[in-house]
């Protein structure tokens, strides 16, 4: 029989948790189960999940509105990442109620019914720190596409490089990527393969280059994820698409890839 072994200091230690209780004059208590792991705290070795409860009456509608309440009343040493507030930055993207999102887009309304919000770092991903993820990997390989114009120099360097309405529009549904990496930590193939397997995010990035008019690469870009794990290990199972918050979808923009490649072929 097959015998998995979890990495060390991994399991969640379901006693060690902290419970923050709301002031006694709170009149709408929502509670929060956020998962907390320190590598430095020598006391906590394994992760662990805080009970805060939060009188949302006298907080804004967001989870994220959630989270900085909690931090500044109840523990400042909470850590997560936000910046924009408004969906834009992708910073505070993280797993609330067994789905990846943003927590300054979430409304807590729109969190399960039940008391209990659950809240998460994104999945397979190494932790920072509290609901941090490591992401160093994940712009390596975002490096790794060449997420830029690549052009010979125009005759003349004052004039903007043009493109019709329709070479324009064929960016819709890619521009509008926030690099939060939603899909990608939602993706099974992912999980599994993400040494070699660039995932939803960053291929959608990369077909956002290869459908640019303005762009001369085309050529080079296919070359590059011409590869049975960078490009083939999408199986068209649509996770990506039901998490990302911005409503795009990247196997769509990952059949278009592999499309393209076919068709040159041919
Ligand atoms: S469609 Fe492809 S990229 Fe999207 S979740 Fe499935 S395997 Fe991953
Ligand atoms: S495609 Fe959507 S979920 Fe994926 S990184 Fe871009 S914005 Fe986030
Ligand atoms: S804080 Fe920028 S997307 Fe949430």
């Amino acid at each position: 029989m097959a015998e998995f072994t979890l990495p060390k200091n991994s399991k969640i230690n379901t006693k060690a948790g902290k419970t923050h209780k709301a002031k006694k004059t709170a009149k709408k208590v929502k509670v929060f189960e956020v998962y907390r792991y320190d590598p430095e705290d020598q006391k906590q070795t394994n992760p662990y999940i805080d009970r805060f409860e939060v009188d949302t009456e006298e907080c804004g509608p967001m989870v994220l509105d959630a989270l900085i309440k909690m931090k500044s009343e109840q523990d400042s040493t909470l850590t997560f990442r936000r910046s924009c507030r408004e969906g834009i930055c992708g910073s505070c993207a993280m797993n609330i109620d067994g789905t990846n999102t943003l927590a300054c887009t979430k409304a807590i309304d729109d969190c399960s019914n039940n008391q209990t919000v659950k809240i998460y770092p994104l999945p397979h991903m190494p932790v920072v720190k509290d609901l941090v993820s490591d992401l160093t990997h994940f712009y390596e390989q975002y490096k790794s596409i060449k997420p830029w114009l690549q052009a010979s120099d125009p005759e003349n360097p004052h004039k903007e490089r043009t493109q019709t309405p329709e070479e324009r529009a064929k960016l819709d549904g890619l521009y509008e990527c926030i690099l939060c990496a939603c899909c990608s930590t939602s993706c099974p193939s992912y999980w599994w393969n993400s040494d070699k397997y660039l995932g939803p995010a960053i291929l959608l990035q990369a077909n956002r280059w290869i459908s640019d008019s303005r762009d001369e690469a085309t050529a080079q870009r296919l070359d590059e994820l011409e590869d049975p794990f960078k490009l083939y290990r999408c199986h068209t199972i649509m996770n990506c698409a039901q998490a990302c918050p911005k409503g795009l979808n990247p196997a769509k923009a990952i059949g278009e890839i592999k499309q393209a490649i076919a068709s040159r072929k041919a």
